[in-house]
């Protein structure tokens, strides 16, 4: 090894000895015949000193650029008293430079890498220089808890008796799901992969195959649209197994994300995790993966408006709708700007407009409320009672639309009373809870038919069974998500094991062609055919863990070489276009104008 120490290592008890660093110039400071550098490698930062009328043959380095490559050997010293920093773990020592090789000079730096600094330089900058932005400490300190996460989940499942197996990445092109991203294929010309969304159907083949317990850290890749928790290509902690029931997958994953805390937070979770219906999650607030960090939730007033002579309100209630309300607790002093903010929010999950009633000076104050007869007010009053100050926001119609409308606006409100400051969501409250009993099925308007909410090889619940053909909206699927702080971390199910049954739900509920079928799935529905055991399993989505692990609301953060919104990588210039040579071994020709 070059280094007989590194950096940050050094004590007084290295005091006398002799040793060589290796590292970047942190930081440099000139006091005249003497010159302070300090060396930094991964470990932390030790300060140098070079004593120019000693060595003349050193005085080049005090004009070095910062983040130079620097190998240096001298001797450790205890630096002078009242010259001690406490801030630094080698703060009561120095080395003093003897003799040093410059492996490589640095040009001026694009951004500063000091924390502070680099907070306020444009993203895409340093997305540009990912890799000096990946010097600073914080972003190191974040891989290092990514890769301290990773292996922890790996010995925990190791020693569960899970075996890690690599699973394809080049796929193929599947009906349902997310959007996927096709690969030509040069020796196939005209035809396609699909990179793996998800090793979904291969670690169920896997069980089929009697692995038994299988998992992976696998990248998937999704063709959507991204947003700070969404990244085209990320990483799932994926995992399946046979003759298991959902309690075993409760369990499992409860130990798991307690280890982990434990491990890497050095904090107790409490398990079991509570759990919560769809229907409840929805009907409290309004999402499938409610932040249960406030307690703000929303109230069904159906039945005050059920005769109203607010046109409105009666119509929906009458239809089989609702009529739902969200208490935006002390934000009447909201702005119009604000205002227009959360009805844009609205807007954006179906709404035609957002309804409103302010409670100002004792006053109720609505563009409604002249609808509303005197018995509703009451009611409202009394069901509802909103103080001074407070904001009620309405939502009629559907029942899981206005939910959604109200869960998007209560969001809305949580930020807005968080940037003001009289709102703590601590990023270290964990509030873990597991969401079931979604339904199995979810009709599509745009597609005009049923979609699987999970996907198509979720299993229903035995006794919902016989509704399929019935009532196939009613029919619940064995599928759970886990879900913190508004963040769905994870899903999975129990799955179906049974040739029948799964080809039903491919061709009578999701009305895929039978020749579909046979092209997408034939495998699968003969692979059941020859001794498919019980299974299921879960995938948690990696980065987003990490991120909430790190206290950051963007996986951008935890990803060494993340795209931006666009799916650019800045860094390498990626995508880009290919060469006609390369377009035509793929007998790919591109349209004009796309
Ligand atoms: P699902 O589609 O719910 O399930 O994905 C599982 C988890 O992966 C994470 N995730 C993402 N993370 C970052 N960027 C994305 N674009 C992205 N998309 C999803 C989420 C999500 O909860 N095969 C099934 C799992 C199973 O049934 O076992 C699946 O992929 O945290
Ligand atoms: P899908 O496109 O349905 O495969 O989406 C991938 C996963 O991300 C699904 O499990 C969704 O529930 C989840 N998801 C969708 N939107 C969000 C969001 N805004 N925040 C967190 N997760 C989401």
């Amino acid at each position: 090894m070059v280094r007989t120490h590194r950096c940050g290592e050094l004590r007084s008890l290295h005091v006398g000895g002799q040793v060589r660093l290796v590292g970047w110039v942190h930081a440099r400071r000139d006091h005249g015949g003497l010159f302070f550098l300090d060396l930094r490698d991964r470990s932390g930062l030790v300060q140098l000193v070079v004593d120019g009328q000693e060595h003349p043959e050193l005085v080049h380095l005090s004009a070095l650029h910062c983040e130079s490559v620097l190998e240096i050997s001298g001797k450790v010293r205890l630096r002078p008293e009242q010259t001690n920093n406490e801030k630094l773990e080698t703060g009561e020592v120095e080395v003093a430079v003897e003799e040093a090789i410059v492996h490589n000079v640095a040009d001026a730096l694009p951004f500063s890498l000091e924390d502070e600094q680099a907070k306020r330089v444009n993203e895409e900058i340093k997305l540009t220089y990912r890799y000096l932005d990946l010097r600073r400490e914080n972003c190191y300190r974040r891989l290092l808890r990514r890769h301290r996460v990773a292996a922890t989940i790996r010995d925990y499942l190791n020693q569960k008796d899970f075996l890690e197996i690599e699973l394809p990445t080049l796929f193929k092109t599947t009906p349902e799901g997310a959007r996927e991203f096709l690969v030509p294929c040069r020796i196939n010309p005209g035809q396609f992969y699909a990179l793996a969304q998800s090793p979904q159907q291969y670690k169920q083949m896997l069980m089929v195959a009697g692995i038994e317990r299988y998992y992976s850290l696998a990248r998937c890749f999704r063709d959507e649209d991204l947003r700070a928790d969404r990244q085209p290509e990320f990483t799932q902690v994926d995992l399946e197994m046979s003759f298991i029931e959902r309690e075993d997958i409760y369990e499992l994953i409860e130990g798991l994300l307690a280890r982990v805390w434990n491990d890497v937070l050095g904090k107790k979770l409490a398990t079991p995790f509570p759990r919560m219906s769809f229907r409840e999650a929805m009907n409290r607030y309004g999402s499938d993966k409610p932040d249960t960090r406030s307690t703000m939730e929303l109230a069904d007033v159906s039945e005050i408006f059920r005769n109203s002579t607010f046109g409105v309100f009666a119509a929906a209630v009458a239809g089989g709708g609702v009529v739902k309300i969200f208490n935006g607790r002390g934000l009447a002093n909201i702005t119009q700007g604000e205002l227009r903010g959360l009805e844009e929010g609205a807007r954006s999950v179906g709404a035609k407009g957002l309804a409103y009633l302010k409670v100002e000076n004792g006053q109720w104050k609505s563009p409604i409320l002249k609808f509303f007869s005197e018995e509703e007010r009451q009611e409202l009053d009394r069901n509802i009672s909103p103080k001074e100050g407070d904001i009620l926001f309405f939502s009629a119609g559907p029942w899981e639309k206005s939910c959604k409308i109200l869960g998007r606006v209560r969001l809305d409100c949580l930020e807005l009373l968080r940037s003001r400051g009289t709102l703590q969501l601590p990023w270290d409250q964990f509030n873990l809870l597991w969401v079931v009993d979604f339904p199995l099925l979810t009709y599509d308007e745009e597609q005009g038919r049923h979609v699987a909410t999970h996907h198509p090889f979720t299993a229903p619940i035995p006794g919902d069974i016989p509704l399929l053909e019935k009532d196939p909206m009613a029919v619940r699927g064995q599928h759970y998500d886990i879900v913190m702080n508004g963040v769905e971390l994870g899903g999975g199910s129990i799955r179906i094991h049974s040739p029948e049954l799964q080809r039903k739900i491919f061709e009578n509920l999701l009305k895929i062609s039978p020749e579909i079928t046979e092209s997408r799935f034939g495998y699968m529905l003969r692979a059941f055919r020859y001794g498919a055991p019980p299974h299921g399993g879960i995938a948690l989505g990696l980065d987003r863990l990490v991120a909430m692990l790190c206290g950051t609301t963007s996986i951008r953060d935890v990803i060494a070489f993340p795209k931006t919104q666009k799916g650019m990588d800045l860094m390498v210039q990626s995508p880009s276009s290919a060469t006609e040579q390369q377009l035509k071994e793929l007998a790919i020709s591109l349209r004009k104008n796309s």
